[in-house]
């Protein structure tokens, strides 16, 4: 997510926007930039890179400005380039903009402006909004911001401010947060708290669909037909630190319930409107290859890994290819049968993994076409692959992967969908139902998350455990794994995922009195054979946890506490059913007084071998 600050009053603006930029670096980024209302008319200073490499553009300039806007931007469409970072300008160079979201229309409406004459700079989506205003602009920033809003389809945060009207910033939301500080005088604006606190915690926080006009005398709030809007004072009594986090005790959880909103922005523009097929316009690959296809390789790492499982079962069944899945670190040194007419899909949050980058130019050296999903623009793997699908989950900080994991399956579904579209596997009427299902797993994910509490008792009722086990069959297999590796790396409880039919192979020897084990019983084909096994472990003693999809009521008659994830497609429950887990190891790992967002030994990105 990008940060975004403004401000506009007595003192001097660009020190104030600095600062607040850099209490928004935890959000992550990648560029810089700054426009400011500077002796008469606007003066803008971007630059990719870190905010030092902005500040060296700017010291020594003695600016007098007092209003100004800044951003630090997470890339999403665009790399990470000087003319890609915030903010952005018209062509007259009299109006600019920061924004944070994603403008989903944005290449119709880039190509109706170039059509009227405006001319770009950039490859981002953001620039048409500066360039819509510009269209719009009879002399009131904010009716010609008003007007914008009525065009533009996506999420946004947007600052903008106008060479003719000096002091005056002009703030729309929708979807992407925007926080209003009052001052004495001057007045504040960011897209997260911890911006504010050096100056001030009275604040509006702006809704969406709202628009607020700022100037150092006053701040009025309107909505999109311009009708004012009275808000209520939100005091912050968070610390700077807390607020970092919006008030969670740790990242991880943080991003454990920002997980509805990355579901959103990853599936955002990437079905269609019709709600029948999948848009994924980022791959340029000839439909022909795709009809041709022999065989797709899917390789990771860690919790990459673990979605790419998922990937395996979803792609086998419902594109009808077959799907080999892959250790980066294994994959590699295999010596793998791959050539031209395979597909090798490399999964990895960071982008910078090396074992996955390793394992991508070995694919690419047989000659198999890569596809990358990946968080970060720009990224390694971003730049070497044929092909890029962008998680859109924004900065994952705690070193335990939760939101990228949820939004690599969600690609997967996306990419599933659109490789059985191509290869005309799945009758329309199907498609529409997969993919009906997938826009409602956000609020799905938003049912789980409130019933944390209960989650919370149970890890703490089995925090001192030496072992834990995971079953599953099938998809809730690969969904065990995930679950078995969040326990071990943050709470540092030994945990294993077992394919629940294969215990009896030798496995079930370990399960004695006490033993807890959470089982996965979400594939509808699968449910009684897994109910047996839960009967199993249960004959020698285990505590069994069972996660079902509501209505299969026969699993509260094996296990000792049940978790009912709402209706959904069958294939879709690995990204309900990870929740639970994610929730248990976290609170497993707080009742242990682990350190939750740094566990010992690991690193969020291993860059090395
Ligand atoms: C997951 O919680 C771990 N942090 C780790 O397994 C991680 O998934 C793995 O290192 C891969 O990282 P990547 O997705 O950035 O490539």
């Amino acid at each position: 997510m990008c940060g975004i600050v403004g401000y506009t009053g007595k003192r001097p603006a660009v020190p104030i926007l600095l600062e607040g930029m850099r209490r928004l670096e935890y959000r992550g980024y990648d560029s810089a930039g700054i426009v400011i209302y500077e002796n008469g008319g606007l003066t803008l200073k971007k630059k990719a890179g870190m905010l030092s490499v902005l500040e060296e553009t700017i010291n020594g300039s003695n600016f007098t400005a007092n209003a100004g806007i800044g951003h630090t931007r997470w890339a999403t469409h665009g790399a990470p380039t000087d003319d890609n970072a915030h903010p952005h300008i018209d062509c007259s160079g009299r109006i600019a903009v920061v924004h944070n979201g994603i403008i989903e229309n944005y290449i119709k409406l880039r190509q109706w402006l170039k059509a009227e004459g405006h001319i770009f700079q950039s490859d981002t989506d953001t620039e048409v909004l500066p360039h819509l205003i510009e269209q719009f602009y009879r002399g009131d920033l904010q009716a010609a911001l008003l007007k914008t809003m009525e065009m533009i389809s996506g999420s946004y945060a947007i600052l903008a401010v106008c060479h003719d009207e000096p002091g005056r910033i002009v703030v729309a939301r929708q979807d992407s947060p925007m926080v209003l500080g009052l001052g004495e005088g001057e007045n504040f604006i960011a897209s997260d708290i911890p911006a504010l606190l050096p100056h001030t915690r009275n604040t509006y926080l702006l809704d969406d669909g709202e628009l607020a006009d700022v100037t150092p005398g006053g701040i009025t709030v309107c909505d999109k037909k311009g009708v004012c809007v009275n808000k209520e004072v939100f005091y912050v009594n968070w610390e700077a630190e807390q607020a970092e986090k919006s008030g969670y005790e740790h990242f991880m959880l943080k991003e454990i319930h920002e997980q509805p909103t990355a579901l959103r922005e990853t599936l955002r523009g990437r079905i269609s409107e019709d709600g029948q097929s999948v848009v994924l316009n980022e791959l340029d690959i000839d439909p022909a290859y795709i009809k041709g296809l022999r065989k797709v390789f899917i390789t990771a790492c860690g919790t990459a890994y673990h979605a790419g499982v998922v990937g395996k079962y979803v792609i086998e069944k419902l594109a009808r290819i077959p799907v080999e899945v892959d250790i980066a670190s294994e994959f590699r040194y295999r010596d793998p049968i791959i050539g031209p007419g395979d597909l090798v899909i490399v999964v990895s949050q960071s982008g910078e993994t090396a074992d996955t980058r390793a394992a991508l130019r070995e694919a690419r050296q047989r000659g198999a076409r890569v596809v990358a999903i990946t968080n970060v623009v720009g990224s390694s793997v971003a730049r070497e692959a044929d092909d890029v699908i962008y998680t859109w989950a924004g900065p994952e900080i705690a070193v335990a992967s939760t939101k990228a994991y949820v939004t690599q399956l969600t690609v997967f579904y996306l990419l599933a969908v659109w490789l059985a579209e191509q290869r005309g596997t799945l009758l329309v009427r199907e498609q529409e139902a997969i993919l009906d299902s997938l826009k409602k797993l956000p609020r799905h994910i938003e049912t789980l998350l409130a019933q944390s509490d209960r989650i919370a008792q149970l890890a703490d009722r089995y925090k001192e455990s030496h072992c834990m086990f995971f079953l599953g069959r099938g998809l809730d297999y690969a969904v065990a794994m995930e679950g078995s590796l969040k326990l071990k790396e943050i709470s540092y409880i030994h945990a294993e995922a077992y394919a629940a039919g294969e215990l009896k192979h030798g496995t079930l020897a370990l399960v004695v009195e006490g033993v807890p084990v959470i089982a996965l019983a979400t594939q509808p084909e699968l449910f009684e054979k897994t109910v047996s096994n839960i009967k199993e472990v249960k004959a020698r003693g285990a505590e069994v946890i069972g996660v079902a999809i509501e209505g299969f009521m026969e699993i509260e008659e094996v296990a000792d506490q049940v978790f009912y994830l709402p209706a959904t497609h069958p294939a879709l429950a690995p990204i309900l059913s990870v929740v639970p887990l994610q929730l248990f190891a976290y609170f497993a790992a707080v009742a242990r007084e682990c350190s939750v967002d740094k566990p010992r030994n690991l690193a969020k990105s291993v860059t090395v071998e």
